[in-house]
């Protein structure tokens, strides 16, 4: 697991998964392009998230709903008044920052300093070693345990009653300096919307001013009866939708965590009202399951029960990955009631209900959401799967690779196609016809320069799950091919077809 965020970025930059966006312009802030890989590799994570939703419920179909929407929509989604952020200016470094996100990174330097206080006890204690016991016991973490609970009580007091002195006190209280420049001058805290608006060049008047969606979910709402009639859906069912999405960020850093455009994937259930517990835990536990299918442990995943709720939530909770710079939300799983059907009935004046053939009454149907960030999976992803090893050389010796112990079904190549050497037609001409047959079922690279020792650590530094070797035996002799493990660094000889089968069933294609 990679701990260091400048590692992520450039080995991101280096490979082609990611680079600043407008980079010969000195870059756009918060804002990255998504190279060759990293463009994979996203389309994989996507595709994963849309089968295990679409294609394994009967009752989920998908949609694509456009970006600029009826500005009307956004008044009675709430986000014209309520989506709003706190920031404060630092008078001296002329930084602008989020009150909140300042108390929370407070928080995350004290669970640092838990964590290592478990390390040292784990190293002391061994096998005998009870993390639970010990968080429990020891006075210093105790300590921390209990400061940590006192700002959250008070960062969720004041973010709830939307008390801006209560948070500029916080700030004062727990005396936070400037991250960049350690002023702690601060100005007041104010609110700040988030969502960018532009015009819609052949209206005149106040209805001219669009916004670029801040959350992908409303055009799944304004699509509801639509999308029920024409896909004959029941209650409950579900509608999914992967798209942009754009937030004016004020404090927009951490590389693709926090970005002013990015992606999100959510699902809307459309329930009855008063069974919105039920499926609240449901999907919170299905949603638990698909990421530690990906391979990612339990222990780097967690649930955060939200304390002040979105202003069209009656339950939320995040479930949180450990990022290098401590566990931070990747998901949303939120019970919206039926908040948005309901004002968006009033809005527009039309009817947004269900009729129930059972009980032969209409009623608006609740929702319970799960939203999760492309980018945010990605950078996860990426975090969990970089890292570096010490692994016998061609000649027994040990040497470090750098690897990314990627998900199959994520890499964003999935076999690397190797002739043993450049120079001898014979192979170079038998692994581009092996190349031209295997791409039509995966994504391949074929790769003939450098050594071939050389050509395996680049396809570990991309995450290639395969290599296929062609070698003077496989024309020669046996017409086999080598296939050699990423992981496990096995290589066996196979014949084509079993190489195709082999990586067809581990990368689900
Ligand atoms: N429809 C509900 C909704 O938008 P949210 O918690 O504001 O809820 C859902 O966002 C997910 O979108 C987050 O869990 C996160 O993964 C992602 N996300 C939100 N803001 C983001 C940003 N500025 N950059 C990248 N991802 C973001």
């Amino acid at each position: 697991m990679a701990e260091d965020l400048k590692t992520i970025i450039s080995h991101s930059k280096e490979y082609g998964f990611v680079y600043p966006s407008s980079e010969v312009y000195e870059g756009l802030s918060a804002v990255y392009d998504y190279g060759p890989l990293g463009a994979e590799l996203k389309n994989n994570i996507k595709s994963y998230w849309w089968k295990s939703m679409v294609r394994m419920h009967e009752n989920i179909v998908g949609l694509d709903a456009a970006i600029f929407m009826h500005p009307k929509i956004w008044k009675a989604s709430g986000h014209v008044d309520a989506f709003n952020d706190p920031m404060m200016d630092n008078k001296d470094s002329k930084k602008r920052y989020r009150a909140d996100v300042l108390i929370e990174d407070e928080i995350a330097k004290i669970e640092g300093k838990i964590d290592k206080e478990v390390r040292k006890g784990r190293k002391r204690f061994g096998d005998a070693f009870d993390e639970e016991q010990f968080k429990s016991t020891h006075p210093r973490v105790q300590r921390y345990t209990e400061t940590i609970a006192d700002i959250k009580s008070k960062l969720g007091a004041a973010m709830m009653a939307d008390d801006m002195t209560g948070l500029r006190q916080l700030v004062e209280d727990l005396d936070i300096a400037d991250p960049v420049s350690g002023s702690r001058n601060w100005t007041d805290v104010r609110q700040f919307n988030l969502m960018f608006s532009t015009q819609l060049g052949n209206i005149s008047g106040e209805n001219s001013e669009l916004y670029l969606r801040p959350e992908t979910a409303q055009g799944i709402f304004v699509n509801f009866l639509n999308v029920m009639k024409t896909s004959r859906q029941k209650i409950p069912f579900g509608i999914a939708q992967i798209g942009k999405a754009f937030r004016n960020e004020i404090v927009a850093r951490q590389f693709i965590f926090r970005m002013r455009e990015f992606e999100q994937m959510e699902m809307q259930y459309f329930i009855p009202p008063g069974s919105e517990m039920e499926w609240y835990e449901y999907w919170k536990e299905q949603r638990m399951k698909w990421h530690l299918a990906l391979g990612t442990p339990q222990e780097h995943l967690r649930f955060h029960k939200h304390e002040n709720l979105s202003h069209y939530a009656n339950a939320a909770a995040d479930i949180e990955y450990k990022f290098g710079f401590g566990f931070k939300e990747l998901e949303g799983i939120h019970s919206r009631t039926d908040f948005d059907l309901k004002n968006h009935q009033e809005f527009s004046g039309k009817k947004l209900q269900y009729f129930d053939p059972e009980t032969k009454e209409n009623y608006i149907p609740y929702v319970l959401e799960t939203s999760i960030g492309c980018d945010r999976m990605f950078l996860a992803m990426l975090s969990e799967s970089l890292q570096e090893e010490e692994v016998p050389d061609a000649s027994g010796k040990k040497s470090t690779r750098t690897v990314m112990k990627l998900h199959p079904v994520l890499a964003p190549v999935k076999a690397a196609i190797l002739p043993l050497v450049r120079n001898k037609p014979e192979l170079t001409e038998r692994a581009r016809k092996i190349f031209d047959d295997l791409k039509m079922h995966f994504q391949c690279q074929y790769d003939e320069k450098d050594a071939i020792g050389r050509r395996y650590r680049r396809q570990d530094a991309i995450g290639t799950p395969f290599c296929l070797t062609i070698d003077f035996e496989t024309i020669e002799d046996d017409q086999k091919i080598t296939i050699r493990d990423r992981d496990s660094l096995e290589q066996k000889r196979v014949t084509v077809e079993e190489a195709r089968d082999i990586i067809l069933k581990s990368t689900n294609e």
